[in-house]
């Protein structure tokens, strides 16, 4: 499944929102259409708004004109400001983009900074994929050799650059024989659940079942779930995660009915420099998003909404934290502190 590809100056992204009905690609040309599709969702996941941001700054330091060096890299920063402002949440998206744009500032002339800037984003799509796969296996240690897992809105191969997150484990825990069945939840309001983990799973051969978000806590309570493992769009210093709204009730639900809740991420997503997850920005999206399913109104006309697209999972309902570095168990603060980064997380709030 290639949803992020680099082909001839542009970047062509899957179409998430069209998913599962049609397979339509976007072409980017320009940094502007990225940020669009990024905050169209049309590309999401946090590892995933990454590595198209990244490309959105390479996007960007081909369209800018050539001035002067330091002209140019000013120029640029304006664009990489605007990139990583597309969506709030995801600490991935600045991260990356600060990444390539470090990158940039090392160069000595408007050819380098091209090249590295496309290098750079080149390697970060590299990069994650690999971590995907070393996360799979340190996390499929924790399945059991049968196993029901649930998880929550789309943590696969569609929101990172290849493999999945928590899709990751379960595939990794499959490619190790063991015998694993999911339980993916719809994930309202854009039902990422059941338009694109539904469509990822079954199109790999698994065994899946989808229920509604509040069909969860049935589940769990009959014993019918052995583990949940997510995905994260940022993990604070004290192992605070934010991810896909609905997950906090799932993890409360989990540990109230003795089931392991999991968080796979990688390194990327966590943010030491937020100290808990009460400093994580929420991103709020609009309105329609919840008076509409795939565009048909199910709602009054004018009723007030609220639509935050994530919320906070407090450290205490979180079993383990997976990282393509080693599973990380509380206390999370000194654990998640001593992993290896490849670069420092900046937070752009
Ligand atoms: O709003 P989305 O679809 O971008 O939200 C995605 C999630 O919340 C995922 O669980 C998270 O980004 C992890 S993806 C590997």
């Amino acid at each position: 499944m290639n949803a992020i590809s680099w082909d001839n100056n542009r970047l062509r992204l899957l179409d998430q929102t069209r998913l599962p009905r049609e397979r339509v690609y976007v072409d980017c040309a320009d940094y502007q259409s990225v940020v669009a599709a990024i905050r169209e969702m049309r590309v999401r996941g946090a590892p995933a708004i990454g590595v198209a941001g990244a490309y959105a700054v390479a996007l960007a330091a081909n369209r800018l004109a050539a001035t002067s060096r330091d002209a140019f890299l000013r120029a640029l920063d304006v664009a990489c400001d605007e990139i990583a402002r597309a969506r709030p949440t995801a600490v991935n998206l600045s991260w990356a983009v600060e990444r390539v744009r470090r990158a940039a500032h090392q160069q000595s002339d408007v050819a380098a900074i091209r090249a590295c800037a496309l290098a750079e984003a080149r390697r970060i799509q590299e990069e994650d994929e690999q971590a995907n796969r070393s996360m799979g296996r340190l996390g499929a240690a924790l399945i059991p050799e049968r196993a029901t897992v649930l998880t929550h809105c789309n943590a696969g191969a569609l929101a990172t650059a290849g493999y999945g997150t928590a899709l990751g484990v379960l595939r990794a825990a499959r490619e190790q024989g063991k015998d694993v069945r999911v339980i993916a939840t719809e994930t309202r309001p854009l039902l990422q659940g059941a338009r694109l983990t539904a469509w990822e799973l079954r199109e790999d051969g698994f065994d899946v079942t989808l229920i509604t978000d509040s069909m969860a806590g049935h589940v769990l309570s009959r014993g019918e779930v052995d583990c949940v493992v997510v995905g994260a769009d940022r993990i604070a210093a004290n192992g605070d995660v934010a991810n896909k709204i609905g997950t906090y009730t799932i993890a409360v639900l989990a540990k109230e009915n003795g089931v392991p809740f999991y968080v796979a991420a990688p390194v990327s997503t966590i943010d030491l420099a937020t100290p808990s997850g009460d400093a994580i920005a929420i991103e709020e999206r609009p309105p329609e998003e919840v008076t509409h399913i795939a565009g048909v109104p199910i709602a009054p006309d004018g009723v007030r909404v609220r639509n935050p697209a994530f919320d906070i999972t407090p450290h205490r309902y979180i079993s383990a934290i997976v990282t393509e570095h080693g599973v990380t168990r509380p206390p999370y603060e000194a654990g998640l502190g001593r992993l290896p980064r490849s670069a420092s997380a900046a937070s752009v709030r």
